[in-house]
């Protein structure tokens, strides 16, 4: 692996997922691989388990750690050509640059700006580290993309599926506020890599870009999809048709332990209550969202072992 900021990345996934399970046996097995390597995160948004896990994750390597809040740096220039007369101060040809000569791995956190789509899917903040920097490159969420989230997502199921082929239902949930698609389009992506039974529900509108999702099934009637489900993903996300809109909060989408019924919960969290899914299921033992942040750290490291043996 040289880098990892879509899982097409994963060479071999999986091999990648039973190395990650096996890790949480024996967290420290390959501690003296990251001595003397330092891992530099670059966040551009906040983070609770992306940023927490990720440190746990290099220092488990025994990595060193720097982490940079980039909005307390130079406001960073991505045109080429640009004449810098307003109000960027450092071009990132010159940033990924000076990163680079402080870090053996580079993981960065850049939201899209859910209003210029074009912009967005440039992914012109995590490219621009690609093309330029020397060190390799990790996704921490992207404008498009949550990688480590899927691979999280990916080992929770593989560990605790109780049939070969477990039924996956990825239900669109209400919310107040406008959020990315990265992280369903990561999962839709990885759930196509396992062999499980896939299906998508969502309101009309909300469909994802036809590009990940392929051929995916798609109901829009939440009831029907639910049906025989093992384990049901509720996540929000802003319609992609109509860029970064909200078109409605319709709390009847909210996952309800009923709606649940025997199925494992997941979610990526943050997640708000009783708004996405009420108390009820978060509180029970059918929720695996701590499990879920649990194994973040599992992903994370597993991805900076392969990093590190590739440097
Ligand atoms: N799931 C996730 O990426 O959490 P944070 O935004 O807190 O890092």
């Amino acid at each position: 692996m040289k880098k990892y900021t879509t899982i097409e990345d994963i060479e071999n996934l999986t091999e990648l997922i039973n190395k990650a399970i096996q890790l949480k046996n024996n967290a420290f097995q390959f501690e003296a691989l990251g001595k003397h390597k330092t891992l530099v995160m670059l966040f551009f948004n906040a983070s609770l388990r992306t940023r927490l896990s990720t440190e746990k994750a290099a220092k488990n390597l025994g990595m060193n750690v720097t982490v940079l809040n980039v909005n307390d740096a130079w406001n960073l220039e991505y045109e080429d050509g640009s004449v810098m007369n307003l109000n960027t101060a450092e071009h990132v040809k010159e940033a990924a640059k000076v990163i680079s000569q402080y870090a053996d791995i580079i993981a960065i956190r850049a939201f899209p700006t859910l209003k210029d789509k074009t912009k967005d899917e440039s992914e012109f903040i995590i490219n621009s580290f690609i093309k330029y920097a020397t060190a390799p490159i990790v996704s921490m969420e992207s404008a498009t993309a949550h990688p480590l989230q899927a691979l999280a997502d990916a080992i929770t199921i593989e560990e605790l599926k109780t049939s070969p082929k477990p039924k996956v239902v990825l239900s669109w949930a209400p919310h107040t506020k406008t959020l990315p698609q990265a992280v369903p389009n990561s999962f839709v992506s990885m759930m196509q890599k396992l062999d499980v039974d896939f299906v998508i529900t969502h309101p009309e509108g909300y469909a994802l870009n036809p590009e990940i999702t392929k051929d995916v099934p798609v109901y829009h009637n939440q009831e029907e999809a639910l049906k025989d489900a093992d384990f049901v993903y509720s996540k929000n996300w802003s319609s992609y048709s109509n860029y970064g809109k909200i078109l409605e909060v319709d709390s009847s989408w909210m996952m309800t332990k009923e709606k649940l019924a025997s199925a494992k919960f997941m979610h990526c969290l943050p997640v708000r209550r009783n708004l996405v899914v009420e108390d009820a299921v978060l509180d029970s033992d059918q929720s695996l969202v701590i499990e879920q942040a649990n194994n973040r750290t599992f992903a994370a490291q597993i991805v900076l072992k392969n990093l590190l043996e590739n440097l």
